[in-house]
């Protein structure tokens, strides 16, 4: 089994940017306990973070070619970008969504996510263990598949 994950814009700053909401684990960090994760769970794991929305929606069709499932943060592209919503929609493999911070419960604008509807589901508010329930949530659709 072969999963991708992709992070979005910004989320390469984790650690220093803004502790309060995101904490202070790097996104190397957060990658160390998915490659544990996936090591105990014997599945391939393949690390993507880009700023730029194009790289995203690329790295989202390249997966629906290669991989079995998608663990995405989308950051910012969460809440406004349909590029990334329809290149979920265009492949047939599974997504999940996941946040560190309750997408809820902050600003408005934050609330909706253009993304998720596309996705299977949405993990948010959980900090960096928002990836590994993400993960178990992707493996468990996958061995229903
Ligand atoms: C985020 C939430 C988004 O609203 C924000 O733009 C991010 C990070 C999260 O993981 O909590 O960059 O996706």
């Amino acid at each position: 089994m072969k999963f991708i994950v992709i992070n979005g814009p910004n989320l390469n700053l984790l650690g220093s940017r803004e502790p309060n909401i995101y904490g202070t684990t790097t996104l190397d960090g957060i990658n160390d306990s998915v490659k544990e994760w996936a090591e105990s769970n014997q599945i391939e794991i393949e690390f993507i973070q880009s700023n730029h929305e194009g790289v995203i929606v690329e790295a989202i069709q390249n997966a629906g070619r290669s991989a079995d499932g998608i663990v995405i943060n989308p950051a910012a592209l969460t809440h406004y970008s349909v590029a990334v919503r329809d290149a979920i929609s265009a492949i047939t493999i599974p997504v999940v969504e996941v946040h560190l911070s309750n997408i809820h419960a902050r600003e408005g604008f934050r609330a909706v996510s253009v993304t998720g509807h596309a996705a299977k589901g949405i993990v948010s508010g959980f900090g960096p263990s928002s990836y590994i329930l993400g993960l178990e949530a992707l493996k468990q659709i996958v061995e229903k598949q």
